[in-house]
């Protein structure tokens, strides 16, 4: 059997909403972080840049993860976090372009002086442990990490992720689970946990890659996007602790029902301007990989307010998993889609 070891919800943008790292840790991931957020806005005290870290008290620990290439707005951003956070990931993995020309995201791991020199700044100048997230190099050419990883252990990191792809890969190929082994072999010296990420996508690829890299945790991104009760599931597939279930012992589209409900639950009782701003992509995602999916979504997509999508969306779920009907693109769901489409969005 393989040992347990800690799920970690990836950072996602436009993803990792409050109300979806919620839902997430209710479905059994153990960790969620915001998605990444622009030390330049944050330190500028930018309004939407700061609604991007918002939390919850239920989400504890809070983990905000920034990301910057100017190491003075990244201190300063972490002084401002630290007040509030309980742990601060540092990002440098984020291969966007509109990242990695201001130098920052995985654009870093091409300079590992500076880096490193931001991470011990921002060590210094937090309340709160520091982690980092990081990919193996800017290319099969420029593989930093494994210096990088020893840095940042030496300096006192809470824990290292590690994606195992090159910011030139971005999101192609497979990830190099034995690359990311030798980070956990360089780093245990210090003690420092090292999570893997990248292309977990299951029990059996959980079970896979913890053998590969002897990693302390397991990060899964894509994998959780629009099912969210993967992590349940692998922790009850891998025979670790009583996972109790709260979608009781169902199916695939059971699950997806049980969790787009308590996603819009959970988005109502947040509340405020933000709280469902990722609620049209959300509901398109737990559509993907169901029978009808494919023809229900643009009737989604239609529906210029996306707070009505629940209803449309939960009858589809209904007829589904309830097995009256055997796909999601249910008549009266689409119909009801098709009364609400012209709805206008109404702020108030
Ligand atoms: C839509 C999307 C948004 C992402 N946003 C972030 C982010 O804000 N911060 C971050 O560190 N990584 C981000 N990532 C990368 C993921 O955290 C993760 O490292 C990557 O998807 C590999 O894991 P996976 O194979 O389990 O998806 C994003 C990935 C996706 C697909």
């Amino acid at each position: 059997m393989v040992e347990q070891v800690p799920l970690f919800l990836a950072p996602m943008s436009g993803v990792t909403d409050v109300a979806y790292r919620l839902l997430a840790r209710e479905a059994g991931a153990d960790f969620t972080s915001t998605e990444f957020t622009a030390a330049s806005g944050l330190s500028r005290h930018d309004a939407r840049s700061w609604a991007k870290v918002e939390t919850h008290s239920r989400e504890s620990p809070f983990i905000p993860q920034i990301f910057g290439g100017i190491e003075d707005e990244m201190v300063e951003t972490t002084r401002l976090l630290s007040k509030n956070a309980d742990i601060i990931d540092l990002n440098f993995g984020c291969p966007a372009p509109k990242v990695t020309k201001t130098c920052a995201g995985a654009a870093m791991m091409g300079d590992p002086d500076n880096l490193v020199s931001m991470v011990e700044r921002c060590i210094e100048a937090s309340e709160v442990p520091i982690s980092v997230k990081m990919r193996l190099g800017t290319g099969q050419a420029n593989i930093t990490v494994l210096e990088i990883a020893e840095r940042c252990a030496q300096l006192g990191v809470l824990r290292i992720c590690v994606h195992g792809r090159t910011l030139s890969q971005k999101y192609r190929g497979v990830a190099d689970w034995d690359l990311i082994r030798q980070v956990v072999e360089i780093t245990e010296q210090y003690n420092t946990p090292v999570i893997a990420n990248g292309d977990v996508v299951d029990a059996k690829s959980a079970a896979r890659c913890l053998e590969v890299t002897g990693a302390a945790g397991l990060m899964i991104g894509r994998g959780a996007i629009g099912d969210p009760c993967i992590f349940g599931r692998i922790k009850s597939e891998l025979g670790w602790e009583e996972f109790e279930a709260p979608w009781g012992d169902g199916n695939e589209a059971v699950q997806k029902h049980w969790a787009w409900n308590r996603y819009v639950e959970l988005v109502d009782e947040i509340g405020g301007p933000h709280a469902a701003r990722n609620m049209k992509q959300h509901a398109i995602s737990f559509t993907k990989g169901l029978p009808g999916g494919r023809e229900l979504r643009p009737h989604l997509h239609a529906i210029k307010d996306f707070r009505l999508l629940g209803e449309p969306l939960n009858l589809a779920f209904e007829a589904y998993s309830s097995r009256t009907h055997n796909t999601l693109a249910y008549p009266d769901a689409i119909s009801l889609a098709e009364s609400l489409k012209n709805i206008e969005f109404n702020r108030k």
